[in-house]
């Protein structure tokens, strides 16, 4: 029925404004449709708009499209609804520390909603880049460093935005599956650099979150700003073609990043616009952001033969098929729509419960939760009161008045009892003249929460650090308050892992909050007080500083393995090796925390795992069970985690590979049994031609509750044939 609708569509198209329907034009914010905005319109240069404006802007543009252009085809309007669209969700970085699907699903479903209220028809997310460079700025848009966690959670959002499938239902929009492919692998950090990726690497740790994201129906996905190897993604047609759609069949759209095609003249692969338009129609680029090489060249290179129009009606079905399919041809656009959800409570309580379980305990020496009687408690912080801190990068359309942050939740909570002292004017202030008043401050207070990290603007979108320690003077403002004897609970609000040793010593606990979100100061609130035990664990590994910077949990194993206990000068000389590793001289190879870690206010046991047998063969399947007891006295919820290492293969494995999670929650004493399956699909990878291998041998099977914290068997893999 789509195909039909796409066709009969189709066949009343000209050349140019088949063309047309390949152009993204971005609006401006407001009411008002600017003019350039109305003549694309009404002379059919236009299939997208991204930016669109006010829902009364939307709705005019709209009523355009139906009264005046040349084709009445809908335009589908764009918009980066990330983390939330006014409700706001954590970054989702912090999202991805929740290993919660569920709740992941959720917030897009919210986000997509509100959005959907205002006219927005599309997303551009989920952000499924593998990031494992915290100085990377839009690391704070990413679920992390692990592609089966990404996998899972970009999944989730997938269908969190879109329903199982496309669809006309209201609520629903289109997800975007960016940025294709390797962004995250940026050299050095630096935003919009250069990337590297062996092709066997590409397969096994990039490109799975993309094809879980394309199993779970996303409609669109964004090529990247980056090359691969030489190759701008926006006209690589190895991954656009022969990946995406030969071998992968995908029958969405494919969008370019905001003049992702234009920028290619400056990275020295496009003569010209014209090139530019060659080039990504060539690799099959359906649509093209902002920039106008499309509008300017395509139609003169199709009549020149240098572009098959193949690729343009292709394109244009693509496009056609995703607006179709969410009912755009059927939408009433005759007024503004009304918007009863947005901000509503119950949003707002799905905000919070995706704060809570956000939250990453990283240290507690007995000062957490916090039982907070008639005493008065201290608030310290540059971000303790910024409401447009807690919600993070990509958060366009935030409602930044009705953020709670900290400092009003407490304060409600606890009235008089809080005494509040910022001690900087913003986290990356380095004017420390408040610092010695705000310690005096704290004079009658013995339990002090600081609320430090970074403003939002330090991370996102070409915001590089190459530093990645507290900023400005907030290490000084902790020593303080630690010299005059406080008991310091560190809350870090920030959009990437933070090198904390500086601070560690001084403080009593750590709890990582990232960019919260709109409730953030509730959630906090919870946490703090020990309403609700923390739960989250870390998507991606903490570096003790960042010279060990790229540092991941699942790298490949050394000829001459690091010593973990090591550190100095070793004995050994190259031509007397014994002792020369893979260790730095000046720092452990160990991170400071590692992926999969988080603390909790009770304990659980996980007992040791229950195999159905140790031998398989290709058909079959193993279980591994184990069973999670709460051995403590609060209510709290652990994740349980399975890691395989294959110990022999054709091409060497990670130390240690996730292959499944399950989050569970128990009271006090109460236990159950967590069930994992491992079979072809766990055990088997890609070569560097993206076929499938199995091959035999023995695998190790790791459980436990953060991946440096397993416990292992051995299982054989006997007949693959
Ligand atoms: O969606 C974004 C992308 O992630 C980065 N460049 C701009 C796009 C549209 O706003």
């Amino acid at each position: 029925e789509v195909e039909n609708k796409v066709n009969e569509i189709f066949n009343q198209l000209t050349l140019e404004e088949k063309i047309g329907q390949m152009i993204q034009i971005a609006s401006t914010n407001g009411d008002e449709v600017p003019q350039y905005v109305i003549d694309a319109i009404k002379e059919g240069r236009v299939g997208s708009i991204l930016n669109a404006g006010t829902p009364k802007a939307i709705a005019k543009i709209q009523k355009i499209v139906a009264k005046e252009s040349p084709n009445k085809i809908p335009l589908i309007i764009g918009r980066d609804v990330i983390h939330g669209y006014k409700t706001i969700f954590p970054i989702p970085l912090g999202q991805a520390a929740s290993w919660n699907r569920g709740l992941v699903e959720t917030g897009a479903n919210i986000a997509g909603k509100e959005a959907y209220d205002e006219g927005i028809n599309w997303t551009f997310a989920p952000m499924i880049d593998i990031s494992r460079d915290p100085r990377w700025g839009r690391i704070a848009e990413s679920l992390g460093e692990d592609p089966y966690l990404t996998a899972e959670l970009g999944a989730a959002m997938v269908v969190g935005f879109q329903g199982n499938e496309l669809s006309a239902e209201e609520g629903r929009i289109a997800a975007c599956a960016k940025h294709f492919i390797g962004y995250g692998a940026t050299e050095n950090g630096k935003d919009y650099n250069a990337v590297s990726i062996p092709d066997y690497q590409l397969w096994n740790t990039y490109l799975p979150p993309f094809k879980a994201a394309l199993d779970a129906g996303v409609g669109t996905f964004m090529t990247a700003f980056n090359d691969i190897n030489g190759v701008p993604a926006s006209a690589n047609q190895f991954l656009l073609k022969e990946v995406l759609r030969d071998q992968w069949k995908f029958d969405g759209f494919v969008v370019s990043d905001w003049e992702s095609m234009s920028q290619m003249i400056k990275q020295g692969y496009s003569e010209n616009l014209r090139d530019v338009a060659l080039q990504s129609a060539s690799a099959q680029l359906d649509m093209e952001m902002v920039s106008s090489s499309y509008q300017a060249h395509l139609k003169e290179l199709v009549e020149s033969g240098e572009v098959d129009i193949e690729m343009v009606n292709t394109a244009v079905k693509n496009i056609l098929r995703v607006k179709v399919a969410l009912g755009l041809f059927d939408k009433d656009y005759k007024g503004v729509p009304k918007n009863t959800e947005i901000l509503s409570d119950a949003h707002k309580e799905e905000a919070k419960k995706m704060a809570i379980e956000s939250l990453v305990l990283l240290k507690n020496d007995n000062a957490l939760p916090l039982a907070i009687g008639k005493e008065k408690i201290g608030i310290v912080g540059p971000l303790a009161d910024a409401p447009a801190e807690q919600v993070g990068t990509w958060s366009l359309d935030a409602v930044i008045d009705q953020v709670e942050t900290p400092l009003n939740t407490f304060q409600e909570a606890y009235g008089d009892q809080i005494v509040f002292a910022k001690g900087l004017e913003n986290a990356r202030s380095n004017k420390t003249d408040q610092i010695k008043a705000t310690v005096e401050a704290m004079n009658e207070v013995k339990d002090v929460i600081v609320f430090a990290g970074e403003d939002a603007i330090l991370s996102g979108e070409g915001h590089s650090r190459a530093f990645i320690n507290l900023p400005g003077a907030q290490e000084e403002l902790i020593n303080a308050l630690a010299d005059a004897g406080k008991n310091i609970i560190l809350v870090v609000q920030a959009g990437r892992p933070l090198t904390l040793e500086a601070v560690e010593n001084k403080v009593n606990a750590i709890l990582y909050a990232w960019h919260p979100g709109t409730m953030g100061g509730p959630a906090l609130l919870d946490v703090i007080t020990g309403k609700v035990s923390p739960s989250g664990k870390l998507p991606v590994t903490f570096p003790r500083t960042v010279g060990q910077v790229p540092i991941y949990y699942s790298s490949i194993e050394s000829g001459r393995p690091a010593n973990p206990q090591m550190l100095g000068i070793p004995t050994g000389t190259p031509l007397d090796p014994v002792g020369l590793t893979n260790n730095y001289l000046d720092v452990s190879v160990t991170p400071a925390y590692a992926f999969g870690y988080g603390l909790t206010y009770t304990s659980f046991s996980i007992s040791k795992p229950k195999f159905s047998k140790l031998e398989l063969t290709k058909g079959e399947k193993i279980t591994v069970e184990v069973e999670v007891k709460n051995t403590g006295k609060k209510e709290g919820a652990e994740v349980v985690q399975l890691y395989i290492r294959d110990k022999v293969a054709s091409y060497m494995r990670p130390k240690l590979e996730l292959k499944g999670f399950e989050k569970v929650y128990l009271a006090p004493g109460e236990s159950k049994k967590v069930t994992f399956e491992i079979g072809p699909d766990q055990l088997s990878f890609f070569d560097k031609n993206g076929n499938v291998l199995l091959e035999k041998g023995k695998f190790e099977i790791f459980v436990g509750n953060a991946s440096d914290n397993l416990v292992s068997e051995i299982i054989t893999l006997k007949e693959v044939k």
